[in-house]
């Protein structure tokens, strides 16, 4: 469907990724993301009448790749919460002419149950958040919400069932960085990927200051003492992730360093929140209402419209403008994380 299709933006990117939030819910309450002062048992989630179903998802990314889309990841909040996520909405996506690749992005804790279920759905890839192995800095990084346990057990149901993995561990100074050497070496040693990344400063609600960001350079530094590296090339273009292999073996980790080295000309991810709104930045403070149209009874031509004109007005650079202010955060009222997706 969406053969030789490219939509370009104002800064002359090509549509290519698309990131839907399923829910806006989490069963964590991860410091850098939800902190629970924040989102605690008063916090007003979208009422479920306000998610987008998974028929009407279904739709967008029909015409999303029509526009050119080719990666699907679901992420929420936490997506496995969702009821019914693999059978009723992978399966669905994966189907879509000219998708070639559907990810998950989870905290793992729902995972083993639901791993066979992914891939028989035809899910090819799952990136699990985990910050620690110690289980107590675990614990202390999501609010005390979960077993380090059910964690790797979620990994290893994932890597079993045939997906592929990586693990995102977020650096915060002070918090976790003594993680970053007993993480590298535990999965140099198994299957998934370590990918590395730098605390940024989304939404509103998580007090970034960059006196708390590991910088990409610092945490290479303190791997190379132990085990050298060597630079590899990106596996697609525009992947955010720097890749390192280690010298003498095929096992690879990454950095993700949206703070000190951004990758924002190379960003060709949308993002559609749970609500059907579609925005263009992970720190955007807008969305464009889909479900609206949606729910009234557009035609995809119209919906195809829409998005293409969004897309050609696109002009975000968020985290290559982010030095020349980052002295005065924060200012800007952006969207949270869980809300888009991250
Ligand atoms: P792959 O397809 O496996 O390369 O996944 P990914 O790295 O694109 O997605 P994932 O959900 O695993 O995100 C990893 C980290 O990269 C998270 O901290 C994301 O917030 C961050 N990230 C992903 N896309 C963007 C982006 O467009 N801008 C910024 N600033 N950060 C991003
Ligand atoms: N900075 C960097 N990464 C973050 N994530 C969530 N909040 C932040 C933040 N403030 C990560 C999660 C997840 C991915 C979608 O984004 O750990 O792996
Ligand atoms: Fe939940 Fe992921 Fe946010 Fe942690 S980072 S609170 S697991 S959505
Ligand atoms: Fe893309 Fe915005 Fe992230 Fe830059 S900051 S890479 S434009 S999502």
């Amino acid at each position: 469907m969406n053969k030789g299709i490219t939509w370009t933006d104002v800064l002359d990117r090509p549509l290519r990724d698309l990131r839907i939030s399923v829910t806006d819910r989490c069963n964590f309450r991860c410091r850098y993301c939800m902190p629970a002062e924040v989102f605690g048992p008063d916090y007003s989630f979208l009422p479920r009448e306000e998610l987008l179903t998974f028929e009407e998802i279904l739709r967008l990314v029909r015409l999303f790749a029509a526009g050119g889309v080719e990666k699907v990841r679901i992420t929420g909040g936490e997506p496995l919460l969702r009821r019914n996520l693999p059978r009723r909405l992978v399966e669905m996506v994966k189907g879509v002419e000219g998708i070639k690749d559907v990810a998950l992005t989870t905290n793992a804790s729902l995972l083993a149950g639901q791993a066979k279920l992914l891939k028989e759905a035809g899910l090819d890839r799952v990136n699990v958040s985990l910050d620690a192995l110690d289980p107590q800095v675990f614990a202390r990084m999501n609010g005390h919400r979960s077993d380090l346990s059910r964690v790797l057990t979620g990994i290893e149901a994932a890597e079993a069932a045939g997906l592929r993995v990586k693990v995102n561990m977020v650096v915060q100074k002070g918090v976790n960085e003594d993680q970053i050497l007993p993480m590298a070496r535990y999965f140099r040693e198994k299957g998934p990927i370590l990918r590395l990344i730098e605390f940024m400063d989304v939404g509103n609600s998580n007090n970034w200051d960059l006196k708390q960001v590991v910088p990409k350079w610092e945490m290479l530094e303190m791997i190379r003492e132990e085990m050298p590296l060597e630079k590899m090339k990106p596996n697609y273009y525009g992947e955010v992730a720097d890749r390192y292999r280690y010298r003498g073996s095929d096992r690879e980790i990454g950095v993700i360093a949206s703070v000190t080295d951004t990758f924002c000309s190379s960003c060709t991810r949308a993002r559609l929140s749970a609500d059907g709104r579609l925005f263009t930045c992970l720190f955007a403070t807008e969305g464009t209402d889909l479900r609206g149209p949606l729910r009234g009874g557009a035609g995809d031509e119209e919906l195809l419209n829409r998005i293409r004109a969004v897309w050609s007005r696109r002009r975000d650079r968020y985290s290559d403008e982010r030095h020349t202010w980052t002295q005065d955060l924060p200012r800007k009222k952006k969207v949270e994380m869980s809300f888009i997706g991250g």
